[in-house]
């Protein structure tokens, strides 16, 4: 398998991230896992990638190949939020390729977002991130990082989407270099 290396999105980089935002895949159809159900259920605006790109307190980075540096096949987004109470990151963002799941690539990106708006890893941080009720290849990755998922459901999070697909689940914790 190719190296891969992680990076900071670049300007240059906005339009691919985008469409791999919402060209991430499906997982296949089972009853718990409805084909049409969307991955990355919200559709994000160029706004959205230009505040990546300029806001101090948020971050996206990007992995691509080493042979395809101009290609990606991961992101992640995140924003840090200093108050109130202590410092959190809220992933907004996470998909990683199929051809280039199971490798640790999300780990290492997670890992590395934090270290970019936070410091190094080893201190622990609260992390959080609202993920898609149907999601459940997601909700067991948050979950084996070391994340809670909420026992209540968010109803109607993701509004835009079908009736079905629109609930979503909080999941937070603590991590650290051992979590992940
Ligand atoms: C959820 C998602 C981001 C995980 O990405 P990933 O890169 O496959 O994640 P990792 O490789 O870090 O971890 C996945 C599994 O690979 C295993 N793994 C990690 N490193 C490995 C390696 N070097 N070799 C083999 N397996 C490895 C991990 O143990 C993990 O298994 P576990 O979840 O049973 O503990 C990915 O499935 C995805 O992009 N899904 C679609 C988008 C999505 O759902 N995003 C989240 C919405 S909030």
């Amino acid at each position: 398998m190719a190296a891969v290396c992680v990076r900071p999105l670049r300007a240059s980089d906005v339009r691919q991230i985008q469409s791999l935002h919402v060209r991430l895949p499906l997982p296949k159809a089972t009853s718990a896992h409805p084909a049409q159900a969307q991955i990355l259920p919200v559709h994000y605006s160029h706004a959205f990638f230009t505040q990546l790109l300029v806001l101090p307190s948020r971050a996206c980075l990007v992995a691509a190949r080493l042979d395809h540096p101009h290609s990606p096949v991961a992101f992640i987004s995140a924003a840090l939020h200093k108050s109130p109470g202590l410092p959190r990151i809220e992933l907004l963002t996470l998909g990683v390729l199929p051809a280039f799941q199971n490798r640790g690539l999300a780990r290492r990106l997670i890992s590395a977002v934090i270290d970019k708006l936070h410091g190094p890893l080893a201190a622990g941080i609260l992390v959080h991130a609202n993920v898609a009720a149907t999601n459940s290849v997601a909700l067991k990755f948050y979950k084996n990082i070391g994340l809670r998922i909420s026992s209540e459901v968010i109803p109607n999070l993701y509004r835009t989407c079908p009736p079905g697909q629109r609930d979503a689940y909080l999941v937070a914790g603590r991590i650290d270099t051992i979590s992940i």
